[in-house]
């Protein structure tokens, strides 16, 4: 196979900035991708309805010229969110979710959640009124190994909100362990998860290849290799718990390549193309299409994308780096090859 045509895909985990560097990332993914859930952890935080409204204005107008993609938001959950902003939310019709961010747990994540019974009232509402949770499945506690903070979020936390909300659809970001897949299998259709490109392809091997590697240090981290066969089992199964999520989140070059490096990948220059490589290595190209295009629309109840895309078997390159506002940022898989290309002439 050279040649594969896909329902134009979604990506429903996606970080996109403001600003200068909002106008400098969107086109990659507005190239690939219908539409995409946009992260809400901005500085300050996009924690109310008008604020999402206004974030995504912001991003439709950093669009270039004829695309039709469309931004999905979603508001990041306090300690003090009240229910009543569940309902305005719903009503705005833009919001497709609330995400959940342990305090502390990565990037701008502050302000997120301390205490899990502080969030009952809107998570109460959010089952009334069939609004999606987006979770980051890390405790932050010091005494909880880096390596084991999902595992143990699922124990003391995620178990406890599908207890507790049965008809919640819950969305483990970014699962990363196989104890992780394990947990999203046990449970009914309500919990899905979304897996990364970055997951898909490397172990934690490849942190310290050489020397150590800003530009593969996440939230969550890559884990063993264990873990990566069991997202990768996951992610070709066919079962629809499982879509596309890249949780691409750039940094500027500057702010990785730092004593204290900023966690994420910037894989959005070749988001889609690094699922098919990991499809392709799994000799799973047939089922692509199911979790980059259809299972994260039928789960979140959204129409299915009408256009394609089509990707052809062309091994290119990514650059070393791309401007980034007035900065420049090193992409996931800089210069390096990647088998499958984007036959779309004309795209970023
Ligand atoms: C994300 C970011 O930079 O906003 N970083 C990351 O490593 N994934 C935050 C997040 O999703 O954890
Ligand atoms: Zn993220």
């Amino acid at each position: 196979m050279n040649r594969i045509t896909l329902t134009r895909p979604d990506d429903w985990h996606l970080h996109l900035r403001d600003g200068d560097i909002l106008r400098s990332i969107v086109g990659f993914t507005a190239a690939r991708f219908g539409r995409a859930v946009i992260m809400p952890n901005l500085k300050p935080p996009v924690t109310t309805t008008s604020l999402a409204v206004e974030y995504r204005k912001r991003v439709v107008a950093a669009l270039p010229a004829g695309c039709s993609f469309e931004p999905l938001m979603t508001l990041y959950l306090t300690d003090n969110t009240p229910a009543a902003e569940v309902d305005r939310a719903v009503a705005s019709g833009v919001v497709c979710g609330i995400k959940y961010y342990p305090a502390g747990a990565t990037t701008n994540a502050d302000c997120g959640v301390t205490t899990l019974e502080r969030t009952f009232a809107v998570l109460e509402r959010m089952e009334e009124l069939g609004l999606v949770l987006q979770v980051h499945g890390e405790v932050t506690d010091d005494g909880v190994d880096v390596f084991d903070r999902e595992r143990v979020f699922i124990e003391r936390h995620l178990s406890r909100i599908v207890a507790r909300y049965p008809a919640l659809r819950v969305v483990l970001e970014h699962v990363t362990t196989r104890e992780g897949v394990q947990f999203v299998d046990s449970q009914p259709g309500t919990v899905a998860a979304t897996i990364t490109p970055q997951h898909l392809l490397l172990n934690r091997n490849a942190l310290f290849v050489g020397g150590i590697r800003p530009h593969h240090y996440c939230l969550p981290v890559l884990k063993r290799e264990g873990d990566r066969l069991a997202l990768l089992e996951a992610a070709t199964s066919g079962s629809q718990k499982y879509f596309l999520g890249t949780d691409s989140a750039p940094h500027a070059r500057g702010d990785k390549e730092s004593a204290c490096g900023c966690a994420g990948v910037f894989s959005a220059p070749a988001a889609i193309e690094l699922y098919a490589e990991a499809f392709d290595q799994a000799g799973a190209l047939d089922r692509l299409q199911a979790f980059a295009s259809h299972h994260g629309a039928d789960f979140y109840r959204l129409a299915r994308n009408s256009g394609s895309i089509s990707l052809v078997r062309d091994p290119w390159r990514p650059a070393a780096s791309y401007p980034f506002g007035d900065r420049d940022i090193v992409p996931f898989f800089a210069a390096e090859a990647i088998g499958w290309r984007l036959d779309n002439p004309g795209n970023p």
